[in-house]
């Protein structure tokens, strides 16, 4: 297993579902973090908790990361602080439904900035450090981005939110070829649904209780997801994406391999 003792972790999005859940796993595995989100109460909450459970120490930025320019003041807030980060995990992110020419163009930007721009900037001001961390400390060094079953398909009814997390799946793909003389360990995780605020953002008719929606399938815990995660991490090479739950892969496989016509077809008959 991989150990996070004296590590320090950096997840965006620890407010609430997945990304709260690897905080809670990582500390409970010795690490120490740097939790980001708006909602600077819950943070506060889950950083007492972690560190009076598991004697880690968690520090805690408050921050919009969809705001302009949110990556390097993130960055400055970080040195101000003098905090040095071993690994990223970029969870941020939400998603739109319906029609793409019915979704508010403000929210839509919005989207977009954050799925895309924040996690675009603040691997781009990262990386580096990284990467130097990982082989100046032997490990173990995560770059973990959160993209979603989403990725593999084009999906109607949620055509830009299918569309940002494509872009981070094959973003994250190439960066772990172009980071595999290092140590780091990069990753892109694909949840397929999972029980978190998620669908209450989405503003989606389901809210995952049953365990079961037609439109979107069988839903998983954060914590099924995050052990995937974390299991994948353990390894000194890891794949560079995995997609969780069994269903969810052999969708995803079969979405990459068959001739993108139908997929499209089949992915439009199940989503509208
Ligand atoms: N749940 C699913 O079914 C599912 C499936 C596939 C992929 N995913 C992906 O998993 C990731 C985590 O989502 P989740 O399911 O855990 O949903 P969630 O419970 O709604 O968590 C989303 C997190 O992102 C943060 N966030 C949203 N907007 C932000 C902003 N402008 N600035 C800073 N932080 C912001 C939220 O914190 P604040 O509101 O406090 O800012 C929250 O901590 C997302 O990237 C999502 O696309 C989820």
């Amino acid at each position: 297993m991989a150990d996070y003792n004296g590590t320090t972790v950096l997840i965006t999005g620890a407010s609430s579902g997945l990304g709260a859940e690897f905080a809670s796993q990582l500390a409970a595995r010795g690490a120490d973090l740097v939790l980001v989100a708006r909602r600077e109460d819950r943070l506060a909450d889950l950083a007492a908790r972690l560190e009076k459970n598991h004697g880690v120490t968690v520090s805690v930025i408050a921050a919009d990361l969809a705001a302009p320019g949110a990556a390097a003041s993130l960055v400055e807030t970080l040195d101000e602080r003098n905090l040095q980060v071993d690994s990223l995990i970029n969870n941020a992110g939400f998603g739109m439904g319906g029609q793409f020419t019915d979704e508010d163009p403000g929210h839509l930007s919005g989207m977009i900035d954050l799925n895309v721009g924040l996690l675009t900037d603040l691997t781009r001001l990262l990386l580096p450090r990284l990467v130097d961390r990982s082989r100046r400390t032997g490990g173990p060094g995560v770059l973990l981005n959160v993209a979603s079953t989403a990725a593999y398909q084009p999906t109607p009814g949620m055509a830009a939110y299918g569309a940002t997390k494509a872009y981070v799946l094959s973003l994250t793909e190439a960066l772990a070829f172009e980071t595999r003389t290092s140590p780091l360990r990069v990753v892109a995780l694909s949840p397929g649904p999972t029980k978190t605020e998620f669908f209450d953002v989405l503003g989606s008719v389901t809210d995952g209780t049953d365990g079961t929606d037609a439109a979107v399938g069988a839903f998983q815990t954060a914590g099924q997801v995050v052990s995937l995660a974390l299991q994948e991490l353990d390894r000194k090479k890891p794949r560079p994406s995995i997609v969780s739950g069994r269903r969810n892969a052999v969708v995803a496989t079969i979405a990459r391999l068959a001739p993108r016509r139908l997929t499209l077809a089949l992915s439009g008959r199940i989503s509208q």
